[in-house]
């Protein structure tokens, strides 16, 4: 099979489509490294997935950490010498709800609150790309979790912190593209839909397992595939 020997970092994946992605690409027998910013919850996600025989291992990440993310790759370039798949999962939803069970307004929101934000899911991306892809030999796919959120056809007022923390990967997932294209490495971006994890909520529309779908099928293109899109469902979407 097309899939067997190769190797993927997925960020954030302890749980929610994270843990449901590493679970999808190691039942393609890819080897995955399971990465989490907390040691105990990363090594029980990792444990409970091999117990499913599945080749998982684990190596803390967090990716608001410069050296936490210098570390992994040491990690992988010292293991493995190569990387095949990265996926950018990792991500956090800080804006405050506001009073009538929207979001909060831009006008009500610190801008350390969207530093905060940016931290994570905007530098994260950036810093976890600008370490990983190196390693990936010229081929490969990396696969950025944005958001319909983050859509500027679409933009709306309310949650503003998340909003531009997506639009920018999005941004990113075009620069890196753009930067790439003389080589086989793929980046890009996808909206999982609304998916029940614990940032989703238990009224998402969506199980765990459609969520990961879309990042399964971007983290296995083969060289024929697009790059610099961004897609939901498997089909290309607005920016
Ligand atoms: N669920 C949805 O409806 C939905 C819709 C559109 C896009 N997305 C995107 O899909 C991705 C996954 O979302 P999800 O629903 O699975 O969310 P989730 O259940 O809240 O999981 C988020 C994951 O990110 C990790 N994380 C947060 N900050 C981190 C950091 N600094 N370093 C490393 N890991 C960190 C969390 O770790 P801890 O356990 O340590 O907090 C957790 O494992 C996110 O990028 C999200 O924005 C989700």
């Amino acid at each position: 099979m097309a899939d067997k020997n190769k190797i993927a970092v997925v960020t954030g994946a302890n749980r929610g489509i994270g843990f449901e992605t590493c679970r999808q690409l190691a039942e393609r027998g890819i080897e995955v490294i399971l990465t989490s910013r907390s040691v105990d919850k990363g090594q029980a996600a990792t444990d409970k997935l091999r117990s499913q025989g599945l080749d998982v291992r684990f190596h803390r990440l967090d990716v608001s950490d410069e050296a936490s993310v210098r570390c992994l790759a040491d990690f992988v370039r010292t293991q493995y010498g190569r990387l095949d798949i990265v996926v950018n999962n990792a991500g956090v939803f800080l804006d405050a709800s506001g009073a009538s069970g929207t979001g909060a307004s831009v006008f009500n929101t610190e801008s350390d609150l969207i530093r905060e934000t940016l931290e994570t899911n905007t530098y994260g991306v950036m810093r976890v790309m600008k370490a990983l892809i190196p390693l990936m030999m010229g081929r490969g796919n990396v696969v950025n979790l944005s958001s319909g959120m983050g859509q500027l056809s679409e933009m709306n007022g309310q949650y503003p912190a998340y909003r531009v923390s997506k639009t920018a990967v999005n941004a990113l997932t075009r620069i890196f593209a753009d930067e790439l294209k003389e080589t086989k490495v793929k980046v890009n971006a996808l909206c999982p839909g609304w998916v029940q994890t614990d940032m989703g909520g238990p009224d998402a529309t969506r199980s765990v397992e459609k969520g990961a779908e879309t990042v399964v099928w971007l983290a296995t293109l083969d060289e024929s595939g697009p790059s610099g899109g961004f897609f939901r469902d498997k089909e290309p979407i607005p920016w």
